[in-house]
């Protein structure tokens, strides 16, 4: 089983890349962990999504050739950062124009949610994520994992989890391998 990581920071330190680490340590060799490099995406625009751009193409190969997704993301804003959005967007739409009868290459596709980020641990963000990615119709793992990340942790720029954080993410690793 493939199982392709988005990570919705950007960030160098990131304390959602250090989640997916703990996730890609917690699925051990249960599944192949790959993660999706979507830096070069460009901006949606529908000037230019015909012919597919050849970042667009790419990303929609390794989303359709993985199995399940999983998503870490901080919020922003009470939300998605905006370049998953971008990402969603793209994966969203028919590959051939106005065609939208064919399945797009996440369309059924099973995706795991967590976030680490303030005191909410991300709960709006991935509310309105899981309802975007119901929208375009992605099959959402019900299991979640929320990280407020702890006041020191800003310090080190190491986030720690506790145990009961380490179980959370082993049960959504179970339910999105099955
Ligand atoms: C534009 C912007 C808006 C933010 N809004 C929120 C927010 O609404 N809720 C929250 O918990 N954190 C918010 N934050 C803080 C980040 O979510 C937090 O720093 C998180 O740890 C960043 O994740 P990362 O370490 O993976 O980069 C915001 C950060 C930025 C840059």
């Amino acid at each position: 089983m493939k199982i392709l990581f988005v990570i919705g920071s950007l960030r160098s330190k990131s304390f959602n890349r250090q989640l997916a680490e703990e996730a890609k340590r917690i699925i051990g060799d249960r599944a192949e962990v790959v993660e999706l490099d979507y830096s070069d995406l460009p901006l949606i625009n529908q000037d230019i999504e015909q012919p597919e751009p050849v970042a667009v193409a790419r990303v929609r190969k390794e989303v359709a050739d993985a199995d399940a997704l999983w998503i870490f993301t901080p919020e922003y804003n009470f939300s998605y950062p905006g370049h998953v959005k971008n990402l969603l967007d793209w994966l969203s739409r028919p590959v051939i124009p106005m065609d939208y009868g064919t399945p797009t290459c996440i369309n059924g596709k099973r995706v795991a949610v967590s976030g680490a980020g303030g005191k909410m641990a991300t709960a709006n963000c991935r509310a309105k994520l899981t309802e975007l990615l119901s929208f375009i119709k992605a099959d959402v793992v019900a299991e979640q994992t929320g990280i407020a990340v702890p006041a020191e942790a800003w310090g080190t720029d190491v986030l720690t989890l506790t145990d009961e954080q380490k179980s959370q993410l082993k049960a959504q690793a179970d339910a999105l391998i099955g």
